[in-house]
This record gives structure tokens, sequence and C-alpha cells, in this order.
């Protein structure tokens, strides 16, 4: 009986994961998606704690005292970690509660194994070991305890080393010749793993834990050459190796709401990963071995080899243009994180809304550093949804726009990507502000952005910039408005 209620908790709680990541798809509906989410997971926790029987002891889940401190301690770091955390840190939060998911997949690994091992050195059980099913059904557990553990190690030390890039503790290194390092490596993995499961039983715990040992290795390896600005994806795609790391783990415990939860995490990072990367008009190689972006973040973009001449306009200046503009169109970037000016944008945006302007966001897929980064930033300041327009249904509506505010973006809006074959972000879908009448830029210099390269769009008779950090220019820029009356 009681086991029938936990499987039922365990689909509802299934259930509860779908729908959380139907509703995640939208901004309105996301928060609803994420506490839905968080609801079934607690009823399958709570579930397990009080109606899991172990099959072999009958017996329910022991040492509860543990596992509710543990509980308690967990949610008290995760409820101090998200109330604190800076939007433009969410990525290395991100990044290390990931890990945890894989520190976690390697431990059940561990402990799994340590079981195994008693149970063989179990007098009576240890003779079973001779039967040829009970042979299979051991080396097809130690399968899944190896899985679990490797896809778990290399999630963890990997996205400890991504914590490490993205909080500027780790720079980007390579030891050369670093892919062959990482194939060779991955071999000798495979090899001592094949040993654990097919071995002749000899020495088996030593190649477990090499195995361990080497994996670890590994995530630090792959991880660590990678461009540091990568790391979004990075950490998108060893997110779903923790979700395919929990799964193995729904295997070994025969637990169907853990393996349709890893399913879907696995899934969705995977499905992410490749958004990310099509967004950016690059494949998971190039990523993976391409070091694009490493270490340019805020370097000085070089001499510029454009014609034209940078043109700056004052505030003053900047809102006469746009209190008499019918339409105004404002592109956020990855610095309107960086500054906080979200809550500005916002007023600006009222503001010119009470003066009769038209006034919309142009959202690109990957401005920012992380999926949804615009979305979830201006939805702080209560940014209606219906004015954020996705790329493909704001791109047309340039031609017809007074003036377009970029604020923070770079990357984004540059020209370079329709126009010029050798630019590293060639063949990336932008925003095409240059479309409009008048551009105004925000930005605080010339320095490049995430891609390190120039921005033509800068340099174009039609573009104005406004320099000056976003919060400090918008809060002049909402003062000047004001002003005008
Ligand atoms: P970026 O191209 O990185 O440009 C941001 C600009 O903001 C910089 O040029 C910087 O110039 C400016 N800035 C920084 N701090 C500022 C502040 N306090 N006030 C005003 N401006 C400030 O940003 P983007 O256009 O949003 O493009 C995003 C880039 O990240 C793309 O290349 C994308 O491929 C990459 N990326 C995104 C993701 C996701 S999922 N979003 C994942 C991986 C990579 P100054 O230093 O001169 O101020």
């Amino acid at each position: 009986m009681e086991n029938n209620i936990l499987q039922l908790i365990y689909l509802i709680a299934s259930i509860t994961f779908i729908l959380g990541l139907k509703f995640l798809g939208n901004p309105a509906s996301a928060r609803k998606g994420n506490l839905i989410a968080a609801f079934g997971m607690g009823l399958a926790i709570f579930g397990t704690i009080f109606l899991y029987k172990n099959p072999e002891t009958d017996m329910h889940l022991q040492h509860t005292g543990f596992i509710f401190a543990a509980l308690a301690i967990g949610t008290l770091l995760g409820f101090i970690a998200a109330k604190k955390v800076q939007m433009t840190a969410m990525p290395e939060m991100v990044s290390l509660f990931n890990g945890m998911g894989g520190a976690c997949a390697m431990l059940i690994s561990i402990i799994e194994f340590q079981h195994l091992g008693n149970t063989l050195t179990n007098p009576i059980l240890s003779t079973l070991v001779i039967n040829p099913d009970f042979s299979a059904a051991l080396s097809g557990k130690l399968m899944i305890i190896i899985a679990g553990m490797v896809i778990g190690s290399v999630s963890f030390s990997g996205s400890m080393i991504a914590w490490g890039k993205l909080s500027g503790k780790v720079k980007d290194k390579s030891l050369g010749r670093q892919q062959f390092i990482n194939i060779g490596l991955l071999l000798v993995i495979l090899a001592f793993s094949y040993l654990v499961i097919a071995g002749d039983g000899a020495n088996t715990s030593l190649f477990f834990y090499l195995v361990l040992a080497l994996s670890l290795l590994y995530g630090v390896l792959f991880v660590l050459p990678i461009g540091g600005a990568d790391m979004p994806v990075v950490i998108s795609l060893l997110n779903s190796f923790t979700g395919v790391a929990a799964a193995f783990g729904g295997f070994l415990y025969d637990n169907k709401v853990m393996l349709v939860g890893g399913i879907l995490v696995g899934s969705a990072g995977t499905l992410l990963t490749i958004v990310m990367c099509k967004a950016m008009n690059r494949s998971l190689l190039n990523v993976l071995i391409g070091n694009f972006g490493g270490g340019s973040k805020g370097e000085a973009a070089g001499t510029s080899t454009f014609e034209g001449s940078i043109k700056e306009v004052t505030a003053s200046d900047a809102a006469i243009l746009m209190r008499y503009a019918k339409k105004v169109i404002i592109v956020p970037g990855y610095g309107l994180a960086v500054a906080q000016a979200q809550h500005i944008v916002h007023d600006l945006e009222l503001l010119l809304e009470e003066e009769g302007v038209e006034v919309k966001y142009a959202i690109h897929p990957v401005a920012g550093r992380m999926p949804g980064h615009m979305n979830v930033l201006l939805a702080e300041s209560n940014v209606s949804y219906d004015k954020l327009l996705e790329m493909e249904e704001i791109n047309p509506e340039f031609a017809s726009t007074d003036v377009v505010l970029v604020v923070g973006a770079n990357d984004v809006v540059n020209p370079a990507a329709k126009t010029d074959p050798s630019s590293p972000i060639y063949g990336m879908p932008i925003l095409d502000v240059e479309n409009a009448s008048n551009v105004i830029v925000n930005k605080r210099s010339m320095k490049a952005g995430y891609a390190g390269i120039e921005n033509e769009l800068f340099y174009k008779p039609k573009t104005s910039m406004l320099f000056g950090d976003a919060k400090k220019a918008l809060t002049e820029l909402v003062n000047e408005i004001k002003a005008l009356g």
C-alpha cells in the first residue's frame, strides 16, 4: 500500500517537472513553473523519506535525523545564496549548484560500489557470484554505477572550474595538444572502467578509485582551456551531464522520479546548449576547442579600421531626440546587467510613454551572459512582457523607428556578423538597429564586448555615443526628459 502511494507521488512529481518546464518557457509564467516543479521535488523527497521501504530489508529509511539536518542546512544555504546573488553572477551560481548535482551523482556511485563490495564479502551472498545470472546482474549494476560516477565526477570538477573562471579565480589554461591529452585520458578511463565491470575481480577497488580520480581530472582538463566567456555554453553542457548522471541513479535505485528528472535535465541542458550555439552561429566543437572570446572581456578594441568617426551626444541632446520621437526601441545588453540599470530603463520607458512615445524592447537570444538574461532582468523591474520582442519579431520594426537606444549591448548589434566573413561572429543573427533613423549607444568606453571585436555601428553617421555607466547615463537622460516638461 505504502509503495503504491509512493509510486503515485512519483508520478505526480514527474508531471510537475514537465509542467514546470513548460511554464518556464515563458517569462510571464516562469516563476509559477519554478514553484510547481519545486513543489513536486519536495513531494518526492518527503514521500521517499516517509514511505520508501528497502525491498531487501523491508525497512523504512534510517537516520532520518541526519537527513532532515542535511535538508535544513542545504535549504538555508540555497536560500541565502539565491537572495544574495547579483543578476550578473547568476551563471556562477548555476555552475556551483550544478556541480553539487554532479557531486551527488558521484557520491551515490561511490556508496553503491561500497554497498556492492559489502554484499560480495558476505560469506553467503558471495557464493552467488558463480551463478551466471547473478554475475550478469552484478556487471549491469557496476556499469550503471561507473557511468553515473564518471559523468557525475566530470560534471562536478568541470563545474567547479567553470565557477572559478566566471568569478575570475581561475584563468584560461591550455597544456598544449590539450585535445590529445583529453582523448588519451578518456581512453584510460574507459579501459579501467572495463576492468572494474568485466575484470577478474582482482584490484577492482583500486581500478574503481582510479576511474574516480581520472574522471575528476578529466573534468578539470576539459573545462580549463575553454575561453572564459564561453562558460555559459559549457555550464549548460555540464548541466546536461548532471541530468544524465542523475538518470543513472534512477536506474540504480529503480526510482522513476529520479529517472524522469534526470532525463528532463539531461535533454533540456542539451537543447539549451544547441540553441545557444545556434544563436552564436558556432558549432559545439568550436566552443569546446575554439577558445573564442577567451580573455577578451573588456579588452580595448584596438585602433579602428573603419571609415567615419565617433560622434558623442550629451544627455540633454539625447533627451530631446527621444522625447520628440514617435517610436523608440531599447536594446538591452550585458552592460545593462552590470550597471543594474533595469529599474531606471523602465522609468525611462514609462516617462516616454507618458509623453506619447511608443516604446518597445528588442531582446536578442544571447544578449547578456545567460539564456533569458534580459527577460529576467527586465521582469525584475516590472517591464510588461508584451513590450519585450524577440529578434525575429522586432527586426522588421527598426526601419520605422525614430530612435534606437542601445544600452550596454555590443556584439548583438554588430553589423560585422552580416558583412565580414572573417569576423568571429560572422553568421550570428543580429538586431538590425542600423535600419532606424537614429541610433544612440550607451556604454562606458570604446572597449569591445564578449567577442573582443570592434563594432562598425559606432562609427556610422547615424550613430551617436552616450558614454558613461548605464545607470548613471540613463538617470541623467530621465532627468533631462523631465526637465523638458
Ligand atoms: P557584449 O557584446 O558583451 O557587450 C557588452 C558591452 O557593455 C561592452 O562592450 C561594455 O562596453 C558595455 N558595458 C559594460 N559595463 C557597462 C556599464 N556599467 N554601463 C554601460 N555599458 C557597460 O554584450 P551583448 O551585446 O549583450 O552580447 C552578449 C555576448 O555574450 C554575445 O557575444 C553572446 O554570444 C555572448 N554570450 C551570451 C550568452 C547568453 S546565453 N546570453 C552565452 C554565452 C555567450 P564598455 O566596457 O565600453 O562599457
